[in-house]
């Protein structure tokens, strides 16, 4: 008997026409979806909520956002149960959010499954691009250089991103608003720089960063920094 698939689907930043038709037909075809939980609520469950079946099973995947070492547990359960579909040869969608090889939950899953299993990896609209349109300002553009880093990095790290790119996008940002924003104003780009919560979402919040109430800065949340101020911006 063929074994089944494992189908990576990225379903976009949030707002449900932003995920591709590719990604629905792969949903909507699977015998079982499985989709990463965080305290009780999974954004990617509820992005594609409308599509779900109810003859299709679903696997939720016990994924703390802290990752590391406490989120392996739950990937490794859930890469136990996804194997038993495809042992048995049905197809199993995992849901991501924005896309699945972006900083993906799907990555801790691919590792354990990739090379046992057939994989197909269906990318999706990230919140990096949806935060850019939400702006909306270039990403980047002509001879630019982007650079993409999460919060967690230790300032020294932080510096020499914005030391090489043009564009500066700073991920998961939550806690860590407060150092990020005083690191900032000390590279002198607090006029250049944006807060996007939420894209693409209902809750959008699109703010100039000196805008932000610290207190009020989420984990859904990207820092955008555009260095220069070029010709075409
Ligand atoms: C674990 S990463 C997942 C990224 C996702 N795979 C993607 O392609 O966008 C989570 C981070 O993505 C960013 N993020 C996710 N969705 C967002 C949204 N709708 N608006 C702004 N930032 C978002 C935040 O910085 C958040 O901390």
């Amino acid at each position: 008997m063929n074994k089944g698939t494992v189908y990576g689907l990225g379903v976009g930043p949030g707002d449900p026409e932003l995920i591709t038709l590719k990604a629905l037909k792969r949903l909507q075809a699977a015998r079982a979806v499985a989709y990463p939980v965080q305290r009780g609520d999974s954004v990617a469950r509820a992005i594609v909520a409308a599509h779900l079946r109810p003859d299709q099973s679903e696997i939720a995947i016990d994924a703390p956002m802290t990752g590391g070492e406490t989120a392996q547990p739950g990937y490794d359960a859930a890469a136990q149960t996804i194997a038993g579909y495809l042992e048995r040869g049905e197809d199993v969608a995992v849901l991501c959010e924005g896309d699945p090889l972006f900083y993906g939950s799907f990555i801790y899953l691919l590792s354990r499954l990739a090379g046992k299993y057939r994989v197909e990896v269906v990318p999706g609209v990230t919140s990096l691009t949806a935060c850019a349109a939400a702006l909306p300002l270039p990403l980047v553009g002509r001879d630019e250089r982007l650079v993409v880093m999460p919060a967690i990095l230790p300032d020294e790290k932080l510096r020499e991103g914005f030391a090489f790119g043009d564009s500066v996008a700073i991920v998961k940002v939550g806690r860590h608003f407060r150092r990020l924003a005083a690191l900032i104003d000390e590279l002198g780009l607090t006029a250049r720089a944006h807060y996007v919560e939420r894209a693409s979402q209902a809750a959008q919040r699109v703010l100039p960063l000196a805008g932000v109430d610290p207190a009020s800065a989420t984990y859904f949340a990207i820092i955008l920094v555009f260095k220069e101020a070029s010709s075409w911006r």
